[in-house]
C-alpha cells in the first residue's frame, strides 16, 4: 500500500466507526513549541526525572520542583495548539470523540475539544498534600512553596509523577474507552511509560484496529493495525478531513 492509500484506508475506517479514541503523548504537541521528553531535545535528555518528577524529589526540595513546573507554565503559556490538535477538534464538532492524552499542558481543550481524559493530570492545577484540595492555578511566578489557602499545607503541582499511580476513577474511563474503541489512533507518544504504553495493546486486544501516528516506530507498533509515519500536525489533518482528497 502506498502512503496515500494507507492514509485514505484509515480515513475511511474512521468515517465509519461510531466513536473516535485518541491516546496522545508528548509528540502531538511538539509541533506547538512544547519539547518532548525523550529523544532529541527531550526534557529527560537534560533534566533527571528522578530529580524533578518524583514524590521523594518533592519532598526533599520542593522549591526546585516547583521552579521546574513554574518555567514548563511559562513555556506552556506561550504556546498555542497546532494543526494536530485542531483537526481533532474539529472533528469532534461532527463525531463523538475521547481523547485520553498523557499531557499535561490543556492544549487539547485549548483547540476546544471536550471530551479529555487527562491521565497525567494538568499544570494547570494544585493540590493540597494535606487536605487535598485540588484548585485551577495558572500563576507564573509565585512564593515557594506554595500553601494552601484552606490549611496552611503545601500545595504540589496536581500532576502524576514517576512510582505514582493514576487516579483511579480516570483509569477506569480510559479502560472502558479503549475496551469499546473500533479504532484508536496513538499519537506522539514512545510508548515506554505504564500503564499507557500498554493501553494500545490493550484497545487491539479487545478488537479495535490501532493506528499509530509517530516520527518514527517505536516499541509498542508491533502490536498495532499500522503506523503511519509522519508529523502529527500533517497527518491528523488529513485522516480526520470530511471531505475526500
Ligand atoms: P516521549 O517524549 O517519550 O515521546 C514522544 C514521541 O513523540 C516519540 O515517539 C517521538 O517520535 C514522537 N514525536 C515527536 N514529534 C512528533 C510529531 N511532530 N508528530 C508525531 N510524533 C512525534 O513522550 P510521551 O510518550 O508522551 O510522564 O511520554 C510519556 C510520559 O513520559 C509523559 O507523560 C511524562 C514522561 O515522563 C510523566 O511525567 C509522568
Amino acid at each position: 500500500m502506498t502512503d496515500h492509500e494507507l492514509i485514505q484506508d484509515v480515513r475511511e475506517r474512521i468515517m465509519k466507526a461510531r466513536k473516535l479514541v485518541f491516546l496522545t503523548g508528548a509528540g502531538i504537541s511538539a509541533e506547538s513549541g512544547i519539547p518532548t521528553f525523550r529523544g532529541e531535545g527531550g526534557l529527560w535528555r537534560s533534566y533527571r526525572a528522578m530529580d524533578l518528577a518524583t514524590p521523594q524529589a518533592f519532598s526533599r526540595d520542593p522549591v526546585l520542583v516547583w521552579e521546574f513546573y513554574l518555567w514548563r507554565r511559562r513555556l506552556i503559556s506561550g504556546c498555542r495548539p497546532n494543526p494536530a490538535h485542531e483537526a481533532i477538534a474539529r472533528f469532534e464538532r461532527s463525531k463523538p470523540v475521547l481523547i485520553i492524552t498523557q499531557n499535561i499542558d490543556g492544549l487539547h481543550q485549548k483547540a476546544g475539544s471536550k471530551e479529555v481524559l487527562e491521565i497525567h493530570g494538568s499544570i494547570w492545577r494544585s493540590r493540597c498534600v494535606r487536605c487535598g484540595r485540588r484548585r485551577h492555578d495558572e500563576r507564573l511566578e509565585m512564593e515557594l512553596p506554595p500553601l494552601c489557602d484552606l490549611c496552611g499545607g503545601l500545595e504540589r503541582p496536581d500532576v502524576v509523577w514517576f512510582g505514582e499511580s493514576l487516579d483511579e476513577v480516570i483509569l477506569r474511563a480510559a479502560l472502558d474507552a479503549l475496551r469499546s474503541a473500533e479504532v484508536l489512533l496513538v499519537v506522539g507518544t514512545s510508548g515506554v511509560v505504564e500503564p499507557a504504553a500498554s493501553f494500545g495493546r490493550f484497545a487491539a486486544s479487545h478488537g479495535a484496529y490501532v493506528v499509530e501516528v509517530n516520527l518514527e516506530r517505536t516499541a509498542q507498533s508491533p502490536y498495532y493495525a499500522c503506523t503511519i509515519l509522519g508529523k502529527a500536525g500533517e497527518v491528523l489533518p488529513q485522516l480526520l478531513s470530511l471531505e475526500e482528497s
